[in-house]
């Protein structure tokens, strides 16, 4: 896990347009929160949501939580004066931006190049300004694997259901929950695993989009579950309701963190010299190598940042045991 690692089991999606969401946001738990200039802004409220973001923002109250705006994508008008006006008025108070339906890694390299010339400008530290990618349709889910290396900047590769079933065609409104008639797999399968392997060969996190029933909590947990099984690092959350949800889906269980720092613990002991210097050995039943190591680590890390104690501790073998 990278030092810069940020938590994302919740993301909130917050429309730009509503100073009372907003308001209300700064005191949900939720790991991230993403104010909307995009689908959730009516054209003509744009320009209004940009000063709202930028003050919000600018005022504070976000500790704790990763600070993100979502602007326009680059097939519109408004992509430019989004990233320009929210980046020179709340720069220094913002950690990403989330750029929408990513189609090439072009679409990146704008991006990144434009937040370079606005921070030499403004005189903000190179470079500090993430970047997170939406996949919403065909051409960027082909293109995924450039997108996820265009960029030092970028952080996450987001999946976007809404916009994904929209433009494949594919039947149904209950976004993120299976098309209708497909009663075999699971339709989202194929995008959720492709968008995955190209953010973990580049570092980066996966993150799952919206589910759209706000009021289904069973169906949020099971899409959430879904998702979460593979290695995604989190989901968005549209309602307050889905907050707890994801960040419980989206931590380790009690009994895996606890093993994870277990496996962590005996491992360490066993390979240093006093322990024996052995690369292979048993913790109670299960035989622990490096790769198990490396599973710990990730659980771990994740139980850490999700603040978890651990309640069961490995302890050390007497000498001569
Ligand atoms: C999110 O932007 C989606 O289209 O699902
Ligand atoms: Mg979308």
């Amino acid at each position: 896990m990278p030092e810069t690692y940020r938590p994302r089991r919740s993301c909130l999606a917050v429309p730009g347009s509503s100073p009372k969401m907003i308001d209300k946001a700064r005191g949900l738990a939720v790991d991230q929160v993403f104010l909307d200039l995009e689908d959730a802004c009516a054209p003509l409220e744009k320009p209004g949501a940009r000063k709202n973001i930028t003050a919000a923002f600018t005022e504070g109250g976000w500790e704790g939580k990763t600070r993100v705006v979502r602007v326009n994508d680059l097939s519109t008008q408004w992509a430019y004066r989004d990233v320009i006006e929210v980046v020179e008025g709340a720069g220094a108070d913002l950690d990403c931006i989330m750029l929408p339906k990513v189609q090439t890694a072009a679409h990146v390299v704008w991006l990144d190049v434009l937040l370079t010339q606005i921070e030499a400008a403004t005189g903000l530290e190179s470079g500090r300004i993430g970047i997170e990618a939406q996949i919403e349709d065909a051409r960027g889910l082909q293109n995924v694997d450039a997108i996820a290396e265009a960029s030092p900047r970028l952080e996450t590769i987001i999946f976007g259901p809404a916009d994904f079933m929209a433009s494949t065609n594919m039947r149904g409104f209950v976004v993120g929950d299976q098309p209708l008639g497909y009663d075999i797999g699971d339709a989202f399968h194929y995008p959720l695993a492709r968008i995955l392997m190209a953010a973990r060969a580049n570092g980066l996190q996966a993150i799952d989009g919206p589910y759209v029933q706000i009021r289904d909590k069973a169906g949020f947990r099971k899409v959430a579950g879904r998702s979460a099984a593979l290695g995604y690092d989190g989901k968005w959350v549209l309602h307050p309701g889905q907050v707890d949800a994801a960040n419980a889906v989206f931590s380790p269980r009690q009994e895996d963190y606890d093993h994870a720092e277990n496996i962590l613990d005996a491992y360490a002991w066993s390979t240093s010299e006093a322990g024996g210097a052995r690369g292979a050995v048993m913790l109670g039943d299960e035989m622990i190598d490096e790769a198990s190591r490396k599973m710990a680590l990730v659980i771990a890390g994740q139980g850490r940042v999700a603040g978890m104690t651990r309640q069961d501790v490995w302890q050390r073998p007497e000498a001569g045991a």
